[in-house]
């Protein structure tokens, strides 16, 4: 268990060699991080309540027919997946206008958007995660014209299914972030959900009072982070007997005073 081979390292999960070939095991810690990892802290029991909101959303969204990498949950912060090879793209869809896209345009936060809207985050840290174009993306060879196809039509068919599922538990989707990859089974490929979704990657807006519910709590120094996790998987149904530790609160690692966008 402890010598396990430690494939991948990113700000929030650690991706290990799984037990059988074609396998990893995702592992969720207690990290937050923003602004590119500028901003650090340590939220105890984040990992544990991530791994099962974010277990609890691919099982369902598996259960409509979105394929996605998760296997099954092991333990309190690990899941079995599939090993795939990631698009190298953030994909980003909102239906109410927050973060980046009201200060790009102007937009007051909470504005209803005309329709659901796309866009795509070239995945590189150097870079700060720049936004992209399909030009770009085709042009570069990050993914081919069919596999955009596909890639928007599954997180359309994601936001659909999410819209619903956190508005039937009081909870407005504001936007949120999903990663693909490609997954080979007898010489086919497709492509399938990756990563997770989670409080760490979504907007979630209290229907009745617009209580931000997610990441947006640390990335702006609003406090009752590990609260607002607890809240939305307690509304899910998935917090269980074994609590997860209640933390003094996050623990600040690094800042650089950064203001919120
Ligand atoms: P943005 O408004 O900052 O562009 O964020 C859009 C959505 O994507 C929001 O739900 C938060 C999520 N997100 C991530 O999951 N990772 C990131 O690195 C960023 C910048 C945003």
């Amino acid at each position: 268990m402890n010598k396990r081979r430690r494939i991948y390292e990113g700000k929030a999960k650690v991706l290990y060699e799984g037990p059988e070939p074609g396998t990893l095991i995702q592992h969720f810690k207690d990290d937050a991080t923003a602004f590119n990892a500028k901003k650090h802290a340590l939220i105890e029991g984040k990992g544990v309540l991530n791994n099962r909101i974010s277990e609890y959303i691919f099982v369902k969204l598996g259960e409509i027919g979105v394929p996605t990498h998760f296997m099954r949950r092991m333990n309190m912060r690990e899941q079995l997946i599939r090993e795939v090879e990631i698009i190298p793209l953030e994909v980003v869809v909102r239906n109410v206008a927050a973060g980046s896209l009201a200060t790009r345009l102007g937009l007051e936060e909470g504005t209803a958007l005309p329709r659901s809207i796309i866009e795509f985050y070239y995945k590189a840290d150097k870079l700060n995660d720049p936004m992209v174009s399909e030009e770009h993306i085709t042009a570069f060879g990050w993914a081919t014209p069919q596999e955009i196809d596909e890639v928007m039509s599954l997180a359309l068919r994601i936001n659909d299914f999410l819209v619903g599922l956190f508005l039937g538990i009081g909870i407005r989707l504001i936007d949120f972030k999903v990663e693909f990859g490609r997954h080979w089974e007898n010489d086919q490929m497709r492509i399938i959900l990756a990563d997770e979704i989670s409080p760490d990657c979504c907007r979630l807006w209290d229907v009745a009072t617009a209580n931000k519910l997610d990441k947006d709590r640390f990335r702006r120094d609003l406090g009752g982070v590990l609260e607002a996790y607890q809240e939305v998987a307690r509304r899910l149904g998935v917090l269980t007997e074994n609590r997860p530790p209640k933390g003094a609160g996050p623990v600040l690692v690094t800042s650089n005073g950064t203001k919120p966008n």
